[in-house]
């Protein structure tokens, strides 16, 4: 066999562990390198989603899984198996000689399925958020030839939607630096036509979207991904004019820097609603030196989805970190207060809080006025058939749809949560193309809260038994969630090798024993 120059030695074989990766650097270029028996991989080292370690990432089922949120690639062809990572990892070539494993750092040429014959087909994505860029990227990988059209409202979309009640309120990032989901120039080589309107109407029937006043598009298939939009307070006195500036809601970049401007002038915000994006920015504000209070029904954050322990931690790391948490309790009215200008929230047990803006976070409602020939739940969800289907020619994704769980439980569920959005999508732009889904999709959210990230496998309505391993009070563990001895949900906190086996495992029946196998392994 001959040498090829450009290529370099990196390491001996026997430097890595059979199932095994390393971080090697070529040229400068951070490559992964992958051993199984004696074949090497070598694959960008820098996750494509946002860029995480993913030498700290999990082998299993014959996929890397990501540390950070969970992207899953095939490790025999760096290929996407599940998001948030719309792209296939970088090829390096690599070859092992004598013991050597060399590699060279130019990258090989990416392959997109070929397009088999002109399609003359028009497929239409309404919502340019988490699922709408998932489908646009999943079509154009699956060799998808015909016309793409992706239309939203808001400007310079698609974008990261999670770090706006992160790192935007606390500071660390502009508004305007909120990175975008694809790279700058991915619509115009994809030949994707991107179209800032507002959808008046989609009629189901005659296959036909309304935006205003320019044409009509008719399409072949379509998915709606349309999102949520935040439920307005009900409180007395919200909508008053001098008040209702002063409320603020958060769904998307707008939201985000007026919350910013917002924040910048006042000194202690009040959070109605413990849910998760409330308690994001509950951590985002204190972050920035805020005096922050939270009000909320319930015991203690996230019950329901954590169990009463869980709820607790969550409980102590705010107080800890100096927000006033009162649980139990909702707010009934706001009026202006004293002379300073702050606002006086009234509590249903008749306490008062005084503020200077308030931040809702009590959920929101899908966005699905414009559907016209679908029927709706009263939730205004939309229901979806196993490939995201709700009628002939009309798809849905994210978190308008209500679709059929089928690992870790059997369930007809709505789940409002990133990667969820993202692997609907993929399944939705499969099955426009006549491809089946070929395994059960696994929840998972994560969720960063003064600097520690949790991370949530499964999906647990009903559990009857809790195990942990590690400990919860230093923020380094995983309970497992179990319902007649199987694991229905874990939730990880600086175990992220761990979440993602257990993310790979769970696509089956996994007893809580087996589970906790995989939760204490190295
Ligand atoms: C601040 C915030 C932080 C979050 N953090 C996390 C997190 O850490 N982890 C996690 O798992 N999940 C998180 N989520 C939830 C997650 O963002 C959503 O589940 C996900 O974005 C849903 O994706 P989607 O595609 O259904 O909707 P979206 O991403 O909301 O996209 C919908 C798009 O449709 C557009 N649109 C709506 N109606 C129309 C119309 N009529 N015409 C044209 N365009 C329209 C909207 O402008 C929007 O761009 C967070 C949500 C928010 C708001
Ligand atoms: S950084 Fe890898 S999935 Fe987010």
């Amino acid at each position: 066999m001959t040498t090829n120059t450009t290529m370099q030695k990196a390491a001996r074989l026997s430097d890595l562990a059979d199932n095994g990766m390393k971080r090697i650097e070529a040229n400068g270029t951070p490559i992964l390198l992958i051993r199984r028996g004696n074949a090497v991989h070598a694959y960008s080292a820098d996750c494509p989603h946002a860029g995480a370690p993913l030498e700290q990432g999990a082998l299993c089922n014959g996929r890397l899984v990501c540390p950070w949120h969970k992207g899953t690639f095939d490790i025999a062809t760096g290929a996407l198996v599940e998001p948030p990572a719309l792209l296939p990892l970088t090829r390096y070539p690599v070859r092992v000689e004598h013991g050597d494993v060399l590699v060279d750092s130019m990258p090989e040429p990416s392959k997109t399925s070929a397009p088999t014959a002109a399609d003359t087909r028009t497929f239409a994505i309404v919502g340019a958020g988490a699922a709408g860029a998932a489908a646009c990227a999943a079509l154009r990988e699956a060799g998808f030839a015909g016309r793409i059209v992706l239309i939203d409202r808001e400007p310079r979309t698609p974008y990261d939607r999670t770090v706006l009640s992160k790192f935007v309120p606390s500071g660390e990032m502009p508004v305007d630096e909120v990175p975008p989901l694809l790279p700058d120039d991915f619509f115009a080589t994809h030949a994707i036509e991107t179209i800032q309107a507002d959808v008046t109407t989609l009629d189901a029937g005659a296959r036909r979207i309304d935006i205003g006043s320019a044409p009509s598009i008719h399409y072949d298939a379509a998915l709606v991904a349309t999102g949520g939009i935040p439920k307005r307070l009900t409180l007395q006195g919200s909508e008053a004019d001098n008040i209702k500036p002063r409320i603020r809601l958060l769904r998307n970049r707008d939201d985000a820097r007026r919350l910013v401007d917002t924040a910048a002038q006042g000194e202690h915000a009040l959070v109605l609603g413990a849910s998760f994006v409330g308690l994001e920015v509950a951590s985002a504000l204190r972050e920035r030196k805020l005096r922050v209070t939270v009000v909320s029904p319930g015991n203690v954050p996230f019950e329901k989805q954590f169990g009463p322990e869980l709820g607790r931690l969550f409980m102590r790391l705010h107080e800890a970190h100096g927000v006033k948490v009162r649980m139990g309790r909702h707010a009934r009215a706001v009026a202006p207060g004293d002379a300073n200008g702050a606002l006086r929230v009234t509590l249903d047990n008749g306490d008062t809080v005084s503020c200077d803006f308030i931040v809702a976070g009590v959920g929101v409602t899908p966005a699905t006025d414009f559907l016209d020939g679908v029927t709706r739940n009263d939730d205004k969800s939309v229901n979806v058939d196993a490939s995201m289907r709700v009628t002939n020619g009309l798809y849905a994704a994210g978190d308008i749809a209500r679709f059929e769980l089928q690992a870790p439980v059997s369930e007809r569920v709505r789940i409002e949560h990133w990667r969820v959005a993202q692997q609907h999508a993929r399944i939705a732009a499969h099955a426009m193309l006549g491809i089946p889904p070929k395994e059960p999709l696994v929840p998972y959210f994560w969720t960063y809260h003064f600097g520690k990230t949790f991370e949530y496998v499964g999906h647990a309505k009903h559990w009857d038994e809790t195990k942990f391993t590690g400990t919860p009070d230093t923020f380094e563990f995983i309970a497992l969630l179990g319902e007649k001895g199987k694991l229905v949900a874990a939730v990880g906190c600086n175990r992220e090798k761990q979440t993602g086996m257990l993310v790979e495992a769970l696509r089956k029946p996994l007893s809580l024993a087996d589970a906790m196998k995989i939760a204490e392994s190295a």
